[in-house]
């Protein structure tokens, strides 16, 4: 069975574009392979080096990922920073880590760019983490938006290299994982495109959003002054809020639209109001879920001390064997 591995960091709630981009596939994924979905506190750090919560934070993103369907009992879920054998992984990848290549990571010139106050070695590293995060469990798999390409790129180096200076084939080359042809882009609500947490108020519907709230942002959401011929084709912030509906709405919602759109007789505030109404109709068992969950504490820490054990035992052998190869040794 092939070995996945892949975290999301714990820097804000999940949103739609996270669900339909990446977490209904890893949920599709921990059926047929050996999946390892983690929490990556560590690398929250190097963005947010004194957060008010951290632990709120994690407890937050973990209940909305197994609320999302992940399971516990088929994947191995796990919060980073109770594995610790990635982070011996982590220093000693970082000694065949160079300078140059690191400072050559757009994600890291644009962080320089974002918090110039705050160019710490932790986000020069951030590939290194993210390497020892994969090829700890020797997965072959990482399933990645296209934003991450770069530190993937960077994660084979750093396999190869460690394969090539320690004259082993010990670690498979991971491989990004783009989900073939069920990626979909979910766009935004303020009409710039990807909805994501950092673009601003108002572009992103969560999960746990409460429907008052999300009725308000859908009922906000960029529009244009309306179509003035048949059949015309839809602007990007018209096609945006048709995009949506194809993840949340029936087909028929969808055609009722469309065939209303192409014949100039569209109200956007009646598409608005189905559109929210769909959301919450998606979003509101998954809230409950979420909610139920977070409260939770005996179930999440079960679930940690579960994935931590599990994940421990998959790093310690790796460990060892790195170990043995690099010349670490007992006497
Ligand atoms: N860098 C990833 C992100 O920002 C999170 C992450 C950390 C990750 N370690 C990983 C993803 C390992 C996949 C594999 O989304």
């Amino acid at each position: 069975m092939e070995t996945v591995v892949s975290g999301i960091r714990p820097t804000g709630n999940l949103h739609l574009g996270n669900y339909f981009g990446a977490v209904k596939n890893f949920v599709k994924m921990q059926e047929n392979s050996n999946a390892f979905f983690f929490i990556a506190d560590y690398h929250s750090l190097t963005t947010h080096p004194t957060p008010v919560n951290l632990h709120d934070h994690v407890r937050s993103v973990l209940a909305e990922y197994l609320a999302c369907g992940i399971n516990p009992e088929k994947a191995c879920v796990y919060v980073q920073s109770d594995v610790p054998e990635v982070i011996e992984l982590y220093l000693l990848l970082n000694m065949n880590a160079y300078l140059g290549e690191l400072e050559r990571v757009t994600s890291f010139k644009d962080k320089v760019r974002q918090q110039p106050e705050n160019v710490n070695a932790g986000l020069l590293t951030y590939p290194t983490l993210m390497a020892a995060d994969v090829i700890i469990h020797k997965a072959a798999k990482v399933p990645v938006g296209k934003d991450q390409e770069q530190n993937l790129e960077m994660m084979r180096t750093f396999a190869r290299r460690f394969n090539r200076m320690y004259k082993t084939d010990y670690f498979p080359i991971p491989q990004a994982y783009n989900f073939g042809e069920t990626l979909v882009k979910i766009p935004g609500l303020d009409g710039s495109g990807k909805m994501g947490k950092s673009e601003g108020e108002g572009n992103a519907v969560f999960l746990v959003e409460d429907p008052k709230s999300i009725r308000k942002k859908i009922m906000k959401a960029v529009t244009d002054s309306g179509p003035t011929m048949p059949n015309q084709e839809k602007p990007a912030v018209i096609q945006n809020l048709f995009d949506l509906m194809a993840v949340v709405s029936s087909s028929d919602t969808v055609l009722h639209f469309d065939a209303l759109w192409n014949s100039c007789e569209i109200r956007y505030g009646d598409l608005k109001k189905q559109l929210a109404e769909d959301v919450i109709h998606f979003t509101e068992p998954i809230r409950e879920r979420i909610l139920d969950i977070y409260k939770d504490t005996d179930y999440l820490s079960k679930v940690t001390r579960n994935g931590a054990e599990r994940a421990r035992e998959s790093a310690a052998k790796t460990i060892k064997d790195v170990r043995e190869i690099i010349g670490i040794r007992k006497f």
